[in-house]
């Protein structure tokens, strides 16, 4: 065993880096501590998740209070309080469309759920034809066998596609490096007629459903189609009777300034959302489908929807999911999303102005990324080799920093990291942040310019 690696555990986790992993004993607000009593900016929330920081008292009370009365009871044959009160705030939140929440431990058995439900429906009301899947290549939505078929990422395809069906990836809406001829609207148009062009190549009345991630996360970097894109992506599938699935997991929950982010615009709403990671806010593992209810009610009566897992919508979880809700609306977390993400990334536009490395800013709300390049006239980005993400981790962590960003695709579609501080940061926070971000990038070009090994 080397002395990057930790023990039993590390062999689960991705390849180590050169470098030791930090081991984390306590948390408060958007800070970590180490078990050496250094000090960290948790300037991600983790992989985009710990969205009210850490340790909030409000969802400690709800935890414990809820633990001293009931930890568990299974779902499949009894119902709970917090569950039904946890399914009321949220749908109310989630608005008409979505009356019904299906709760799970996280965000790969929620896209399992979203994707079964609409072939259950299918299968149900006797359009049996329909099984095909289509998603974007790049996208991420998951790493359950279910997930690994629509995640767009030729990795996991090798591995797995002799096992389990892929679906078709299409092309999608990648702003930074698109033709130059198109406007905007254009641009977006041309992409939406990706997925077009796919359902009639597939056979008629084969395709079941459309998902796709409103605002990227670590696949794209935060990549945000406009409005015009969604709601011609949402009138081809009309058309053809195709669902549409929006991967929340990342962008939902508040993260893009609105508690879903199709709340943003008109005409474009998807027949599913599913959520996880700020749903639990990193309390508990909590994730959910959200539909609407004449979707549902209308199975009821023929086939049900088979989707038992023990943890489902268990007390401690749905106590956690309300906790969490409530710290929203009592602290109008919302309207800082919006006040901190305009801030934020004017921070990080100014950092680009400096930057001989930031080749794009990009994001909504607080779901925001920068890409490296190499080149900024050209975007050209760096080669795949010099593993620019992994460095500025590195550099980063140097300084207490803690920055998510994984490399998808090899790093084929850009290299980025995404900056997701906690939705309840403060301005002072962002400062801190951004003074942080500042010494990486230095550190960090200084090396590329003397050709060092960092
Ligand atoms: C967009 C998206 N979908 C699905 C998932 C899978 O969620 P989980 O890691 O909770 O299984 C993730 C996780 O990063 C994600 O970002």
């Amino acid at each position: 065993m080397n002395e990057t690696n930790g023990g039993p555990q590390d062999i689960f986790y991705s390849p180590s880096p050169d470098y030791p992993r930090p081991t984390f004993v306590r948390g408060k607000g958007i800070y970590l501590w180490d078990d050496e009593g250094n000090k960290y900016l948790d300037a991600s929330s983790g992989p985009a998740t710990c969205n009210i920081g850490h340790s909030n008292p409000r969802v400690l009370r709800a935890m414990q209070a809820q633990a001293e009365k009931l930890c568990f009871s299974f779902t499949s044959t009894a119902r709970n309080v917090p569950n039904i009160e946890f399914s009321k705030q949220l749908t109310q939140l989630a608005g008409p469309g979505f009356e019904r929440a299906l709760f799970v431990s996280g965000g790969s058995l929620a896209v399992d759920m979203a994707i079964k439900f609409c072939r259950q429906y299918r299968y149900a009301t006797g359009e049996t034809s329909r099984t095909k899947l289509i998603s974007c290549l790049p996208s991420y939505h998951g790493m359950t066998l279910g997930c690994l078929a629509v995640s767009g990422d030729p990795i996991f395809d090798e591995i797995y596609s002799d096992m389990i069906t892929s679906a078709s990836k299409i092309e999608p809406f990648y702003h930074y490096r698109r033709p130059e001829d198109l406007s905007d609207t254009e641009y977006a148009l041309s992409c939406a007629k990706n997925l077009e062009r796919q359902i009639l190549k597939e056979k008629e009345n084969s395709v079941l459903a459309f998902i796709i991630e409103p605002v990227g996360g670590s696949s794209t970097g935060a990549i945000s189609p406009p409005e015009v894109y969604f709601k011609e992506i949402r009138r081809i599938c009309n058309q053809y009777g195709v669902f549409l699935i929006y991967d929340e997991v990342l962008s939902g929950s508040g993260r893009t300034g609105t508690f879903l982010t199709h709340h943003q615009w008109k005409n474009a709403q998807p027949d599913i959302v599913v959520l996880a990671k700020g749903l639990g806010a990193g309390y508990y593992p909590l994730g959910a489908m959200l539909t609407s209810a004449a979707l549902v009610d209308e199975i009821t009566h023929l086939t049900g929807f088979n989707y038992a897992h023990t943890y489902n919508a268990n007390p401690l979880a749905c106590a956690v999911g309300l906790a969490v809700l409530e710290e929203f609306s009592e602290n109008n977390i919302l309207n800082n999303v919006c006040k901190q993400g305009k801030y934020l990334r004017q921070q990080l536009v100014n950092l680009q102005n400096q930057s001989s490395i930031i080749g794009d800013v990009r994001g909504t709300g607080l779901l925001l990324a920068i890409e490296f390049v190499a080149n900024k006239e050209s975007n050209e980005p760096f080669p795949i080799e010099f593993d620019v993400t992994e460095r500025f981790k590195k550099i980063a962590l140097s300084y207490g920093l803690l920055i998510y960003g994984r490399r998808s695709n090899n790093g084929k579609f850009g290299e980025h990291v995404l900056v997701t501080p906690p939705l309840n940061s403060t301005e002072e926070e962002i400062d801190l942040i951004i003074d942080k971000l500042k010494l990486t990038l230095d550190e960090l070009e200084q090396k590329i310019i003397k050709f060092e090994s960092v």
